[in-house]
C-alpha cells in the first residue's frame, strides 16, 4: 500500500493516525502528516518516529494517498493547496463532515476521491464508518479504503452519495442517541431511588452489555427484545407505555430531521 499522508490530526485525524499504525496498515515512520500547529497528538505520533510537516507545501513529489482530516471551514485552502499534488493516481480519502464529493472534484479534478462519514466510537476502534466514492475510483483503491476505514472499527461502502447523508443521521449522530438514552435511564433511576453513582453504572452498564449481547448473537433486535419480555411482566408494560406515546415513530422522525438537516449542510453555500 502507498505510503500515507494525514492532512489534519485533530480528534479525528489522531485516531485515524493511531489506528493505521495499531492495526498495521503502515509503520509508524512511513506516515507524514501535515498539521498546522503541534499539538499533543502530533508531538506524541512524533515521537514514536512519525514525520510531522507544518504544510503541504513541504511534501514533495505526487501524493498517492491523503487522508484529510480539517474541519469542514478550513477544506477550501487545504484542497487548494494538495491540488497541485494529485493526480489520477491518488486516492484522497476525506471525513469532512457536509463537505460533497462534488466540491472535493471540483477542486482535486483528476483524483480518485473517497468520502467518509465516521463515528466518534471510532476513537475505541468500535466506529462506523460509511462511505462512498467518485467515479474514478479504481477497484484497488475500494479495497486501499476498506483497509484503512476498517481500522477504526468497521465500514462499508454506497453507491449513492445521498447515503452518506443517510449514514450521518444513523451511525454519526447514533452515538448521541444512544447517550440519550442513557441519560434517560440515569435520570430514571434516580427517580426510582438510586444513588448518582448507581444510576450511572445501572445506565452505562446495561447499554454496554446490551450492545456487545446484540453484537454476539444472531438474534435480530426484536427478538433479542422478545426475550427479556415475559406475558404481563414489567418490561411489557414499559414498553407498552412506550409503543402508546407512539415513541419509536418520535425516534424515527428525529433520524429523518437529521437526514434532511445533513443535506442541507451540504449543498453550497450562497456568496
Ligand atoms: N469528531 C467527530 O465525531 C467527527 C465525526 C465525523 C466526521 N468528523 C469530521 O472530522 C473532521 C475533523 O474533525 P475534528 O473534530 O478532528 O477537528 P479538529 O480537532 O479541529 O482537527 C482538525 C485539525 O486540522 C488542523 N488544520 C486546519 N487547517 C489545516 C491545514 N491547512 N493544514 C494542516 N492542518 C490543518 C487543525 O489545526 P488548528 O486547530 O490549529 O486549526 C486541527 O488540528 C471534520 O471535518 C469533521 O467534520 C468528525
Amino acid at each position: 500500500m502507498a505510503k500515507p499522508v494525514l492532512v489534519g490530526c485533530g480528534n479525528m485525524g489522531s485516531v485515524l493516525a493511531d489506528a493505521i499504525i495499531q492495526k498495521g496498515i503502515c509503520a509508524a515512520e512511513e506516515l507524514t502528516i501535515v498539521e498546522k500547529y503541534q499539538n499533543p497528538y502530533t508531538k506524541r505520533l512524533s515521537e514514536n518516529g512519525t514525520r510531522i510537516l507544518e504544510n503541504v507545501g513541504d511534501l514533495s513529489g505526487m501524493l498517492d494517498l491523503v487522508l484529510i482530516a480539517v474541519k469542514p471551514q478550513d477544506s477550501e485552502s487545504v484542497l487548494a493547496e494538495i491540488a497541485s499534488k494529485t493526480d489520477e493516481k491518488t486516492l484522497v480519502i476525506s471525513i469532512m463532515a457536509g463537505i460533497t464529493l462534488a466540491v472535493l472534484e471540483e477542486k482535486l479534478t483528476w483524483a480518485q476521491i473517497i468520502r467518509c462519514m465516521p463515528n466518534t466510537p471510532c476513537a475505541i476502534q468500535m466506529g462506523m464508518s460509511v462511505y462512498c466514492g467518485n467515479s474514478s475510483v479504481s477497484d484497488q483503491s475500494y479495497v486501499t479504503a476498506q483497509s484503512i476505514l476498517s481500522t477504526m472499527g468497521r465500514a462499508f461502502r454506497v453507491e449513492k452519495e445521498i447515503m452518506i447523508d443517510a449514514a450521518t443521521a444513523i451511525s454519526g449522530s447514533g452515538p448521541a442517541y444512544v447517550f440519550y438514552l442513557a441519560e434517560a435511564l440515569k435520570e430514571g433511576a434516580i427517580k426510582l431511588g438510586f444513588t448518582e453513582k448507581q444510576a450511572d453504572l445501572l445506565a452505562s452498564q446495561t447499554i454496554l452489555g446490551s450492545s456487545i449481547l446484540m453484537d454476539r448473537s444472531e438474534d435480530s433486535p426484536e427478538e433479542l427484545r422478545r426475550k427479556v419480555t415475559s406475558p404481563g411482566g414489567t418490561t411489557l408494560e414499559a414498553t407498552n407505555y412506550f409503543d402508546s406515546k407512539n415513541l419509536k415513530s418520535i425516534l424515527i422522525g428525529g433520524f429523518e430531521a437529521a437526514f434532511n438537516r445533513s443535506i442541507e449542510l451540504g449543498k453550497p453555500k450562497k456568496k
